[in-house]
Parts: structure tokens; sequence; C-alpha cells
């Protein structure tokens, strides 16, 4: 039944994917999951376990630019990337790649130092060990600017996550360390700021290996929505630590770990039966959520896109006429045409395709 219902959700995905593709994206908002979450909460960790891609990880700022992050579930065949921005694209075989490359693209759009980037970096992954899902990872909220970071750091992170979380079609996932007071998350905050109801807001808890001694009921209680309720619930999961990826434990054995761990967990065990803890549930979860936000999104989308069409028929019809016969027009006129023609052209050149569609 898992099954099905995953092939069920497929051509919602696809559709979306299809849509993104042609650059719909930048006119309307599509569905999608964003990651929130401070500096080393364990947001890229997460996205790993779910992917099954070594992301760059480590101290300090390391998520730079939004990185979309496309996996698609292919029956058989090998592991295939794509990764894109800015007019580059590059497509790859080797997943030990993805880490070099996407640091190289973020140098590339945010500079080798420290700074951040609003740009967009695709990357797309096809294999049969992945689910499909399109997630974008952000860079992590900081308040202490490091060296070389401008004052406004912060308030530029700040911005850039709620340019995404703000839409109504993102999901939005909350990554908080189980190690930390949740009541007092910027991540939390911002996602209650944008999303008050919890309607679309999904709490991940990380680390649950590192909870101190006799602090896990009250952890407990936040999984089970004793503390903040919110509609989408709370799921915890328990990702490779820095030793696990300094001894190379590969995915596979880091999700045996974490079975493990949860359920011979004294208090987490029950969760695992209730769908609360894993990284193996948060996939199914998420899937689900997706498909069904993707439903709720279509009638929207379908209004936007008309809507669009209709503005365009209209702007069209100005110009059945041919050029204005009344002389103080015909300035105008040309100069909107000729202003037209070179963005046209501007975007040829940048994308190597054309945006009109006829
Ligand atoms: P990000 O900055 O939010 O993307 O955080 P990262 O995913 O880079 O993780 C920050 C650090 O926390 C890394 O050293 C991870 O290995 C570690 N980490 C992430 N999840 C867990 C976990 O469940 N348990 C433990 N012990 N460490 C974790
Ligand atoms: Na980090
Ligand atoms: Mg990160």
């Amino acid at each position: 039944p898992q099954n099905h219902f995953l092939e069920s959700v497929r051509p919602l995905i696809e559709l979306i994917d299809s849509l993104r593709f042609i650059g719909l994206d930048e006119d309307i908002g599509l569905p999608s999951i964003a990651v929130v979450g401070d500096q080393s909460s364990g947001k890229s960790s997460v996205l790993e376990a779910l992917s099954g891609v070594a992301l760059p990880r480590g101290s300090g700022i390391v998520t730079r630019c939004p990185l979309e992050l496309k996996l698609q579930k292919i029956k058989t065949g090998p592991w295939s990337g794509t990764i894109s921005y800015d007019g580059h694209k590059e497509a790859f075989s080797d997943p030990l790649k993805v880490d070099s490359l996407v640091r190289a693209a973020q140098d590339d759009l945010a500079g080798t130092t420290v700074g951040i980037c609003d740009e967009l970096i695709t990357l797309e992954i096809s294999s049969p060990d992945v689910c499909d899902l399109t997630l974008i990872d952000l860079p992590g909220i900081t308040r202490v600017p490091v060296n070389g970071q401008p004052d406004d750091i912060g308030d530029q992170i700040k911005s850039l996550i709620l340019k995404y979380i703000d839409k109504s079609e993102t999901i939005i996932l909350v990554v908080v360390p189980c190690n930390v007071d949740i009541a007092t998350t910027e991540a939390l905050r911002m996602a209650q700021q944008v999303d008050p109801e919890g309607l679309r807001t999904l709490a991940i808890l990380t680390k649950p290996d590192l909870i101190d001694r006799g602090a896990e009921i009250d952890v407990l209680n936040i999984v089970q929505g004793k503390v903040i309720p919110l509609s989408k619930g709370y799921i915890i999961v328990r990702c490779r630590g820095q030793s696990d990826i300094n001894n190379r434990v590969p995915f596979e054995k880091a999700m045996e770990d974490e079975q493990n761990f949860f359920r011979s967990h004294h208090y987490f065990s029950s969760l695992l039966a209730d769908g609360n803890a894993s990284t193996q549930c948060l996939a199914l979860k998420l899937t689900r959520e997706l498909g069904d936000h993707i439903k709720k999104s279509i009638p929207t989308l379908t209004e936007e896109i008309q809507n669009k069409v209709l503005n365009v028929q209209r702007e069209l019809k100005n110009y059945d006429q041919g050029p204005p016969m009344n002389e103080e027009l015909m300035g105008p006129f040309l100069s909107e045409i000729i202003l037209n023609f070179s963005d046209q052209i501007n975007e040829l050149s940048r994308t190597g395709h054309s945006q009109d569609k006829n």
C-alpha cells in the first residue's frame, strides 16, 4: 500500500516540476518544501539522510545560497545528477562530486568568502534509492557575524528565508536540535510569523543522542505536541554525527543505527511505532504532505495561470491595431517594442532559450 501511495503522488510532483522547468515559478508560487533552522541545527544532515547524497557540511556558514534538491525516483538505472545555476548546467554520475560542485557553484554566485546570495542552485538527482521530493536548503540563521561578514548578515539571511517561507505554497520544515529550547528558536518564530496556525509547518527534532540526561521527557512532550502544537506535528530523527562522518559511516548503516537507536530507546521507542521518529518516517510523511499540498494548490494554480493568460491576451490586444496614428503615442509605442525586443535578446543570450513560447 505504501508503494502504491507513492506511485500516486509521482504525477503530482512531476506536474509541479515541469511547471517549474518552464520557468513558471518566477511568476507564481509552486509547492515545495523549504528547510529552515539555526546554523548547525542539522538541516543539511536531514537533507542528506533524505537524499542519500553527501552535501557540503561543517561548522559555520556552509549553505550560502538556496539549494533546490530535486529528487526523482527511477525504477532502475544508475545514479545521475545535474547541477544548474545562473545559466550553468553540468551533468555528472559520481555522487561524491556533489560536495565540490555545490561549493564551486556557491563560490561562483556568492564569492569565495562568507557572503550569502539569493540565487538558486538546483541539484537534480535521479536514482532508484531516493524518494520523489523537491526540497530547498536555506542558509542557517545566525546572529553574530563572523570575520568578513557584513554586520547585517543575520537580517540578510532572515529576509532570504522569509522570501521562501512566506509563500503559502511552501511547506516549512523547521529543524531544531533536541538539546536547545524549542520555544526560543528563531526558525520556529519565523515560521509562526508567516504561518500562525501552523498549517504548513512541520518540525524536525535532531540530535536526540545529545539530549541531557533527565531532559528526555521534555523532548517526548514536545514531539507529542504537548508544548507547542503544530497541526503537521513533529518528527524526531537521528542523523550522522561528526564522528560518524569522520568514520565514513555509510547512509544505509546510519539508517540502521537510527532504527536501533529509537527501537531501544527507553523514552522514544513508542514514537517509532506512532510514525513520529526516524528519517524513513520523515520521507514518507513529506512525500504524502507534498502530494496533499500540491492537490490543494492545483485550483489556485489553475486560476493564477488563467489570469496570466488573460493579462497577456489583454496586452496583446493593445498591438492589434498596429502602431498608433497619434504622433504623441508613436515614440512610447516604438520604445516599448524595442525594449521588449532587447529584453528577449538578453534573455536568449543568458539562458539559451527565449521566454516567448510562440
Ligand atoms: P546545518 O548547519 O543546519 O546544515 O547543520 P549540519 O547538518 O551541517 O550539522 C551540524 C553538525 O551536527 C554536524 O557536525 C553533524 O554531523 C551534526 N549532527 C547532525 N545531526 C545529528 C544527530 O542527529 N546527532 C548528532 N550527534 N550529531 C548530528
Ligand atoms: Na553548518
Ligand atoms: Mg547546512
